[in-house]
């Protein structure tokens, strides 16, 4: 996968993304990163990217020009038109769905809005996709990014490692993940369950499954329902079982 960061803060992706598990995916050449200044396209000497808006209002917008022809730049350089993302509160949530969907792809822009936004017409020439992680407002679209890059990656064969996989997360089946545990046996006064000790990988798996059924049923009502539809033979099996 190699992502591509239309930012006004290329440093901030840079350092955000060069540490742990994604940093190690761009060493082992799994992932690249390509963060592109959005300044080193303004058409002026001083380098500004943002202006008033009309009708007014508080606070600037960047210009269309700037971000088209960072955008043209990049898709030029590659071999058929990229998905461009971008990053806004105005987006549908972003879901370990759509990050599955996105991993398939072999490039992605990513488009990082600052100050109020970006001008709507270059919006509606660029973009194919708006993504939002949430129903908040954050300062800019890179932190945003970062989050969808993330979780894009770990999606990436051969980034998390050594048969780790990212199937048993929380929502890769539509449940979040049952508890886990590791040494030592007794702590705090806390036990592990015996039954993580039995060695019964048949049992354990039964008790893992109805532990996440009840943790998605105490904790995510919605997704529960949502799984239930899907699965109407699971009924019962989180029944009476406390998570917690
Ligand atoms: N930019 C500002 N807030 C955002 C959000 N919640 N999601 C995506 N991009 C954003």
């Amino acid at each position: 996968m190699r992502f591509h960061v239309l930012t006004l803060f290329p440093e901030m992706i840079e350092q955000g993304l060069s540490t742990s598990i994604t940093g190690r995916a761009m060493q082992k050449g799994l992932v690249s990163l390509d963060a592109v200044n959005i300044r080193d396209y303004a058409d002026n000497k001083h380098r500004k990217v943002d202006d008033y808006t009309y009708g007014g209002g508080a606070g600037m917008l960047m210009q269309a020009q700037p971000v088209y022809d960072a955008c043209m730049s990049v898709q030029s350089r590659l071999d058929r038109p990229a998905r461009v993302v971008y990053m806004t509160p105005q987006g549908s949530i972003f879901t370990q769905q759509k990050a599955q969907e996105l991993a398939q792809e072999e490039d992605l822009i990513i488009l990082c809005g600052h100050y109020e936004g970006i001008d709507e017409r270059v919006l509606e020439e660029v973009v194919t996709d708006e993504i939002s992680i949430g129903d908040y407002v954050l300062t800019g679209g890179e932190l945003p990014a970062m989050v969808v890059i993330d979780t894009i990656s770990r999606l990436i064969p051969g980034v998390l490692g050594n048969g780790v996989s990212a199937d048993t997360d929380s929502f890769m089946n539509g449940l979040l993940e049952y508890p886990q545990y590791s040494r030592p046996e007794i702590w705090r006064g806390k036990q592990v369950p015996p039954i993580l000790l039995s060695g019964d990988h048949a049992k354990v798996d039964r008790w893992r499954k109805e532990q996440s059924l009840a943790r998605t049923r105490e904790r995510r009502p919605d997704l529960y329902r949502k799984y239930m539809e899907e699965h109407p033979e699971a009924e019962g099996g989180a029944k009476g079982k406390k998570s917690r």
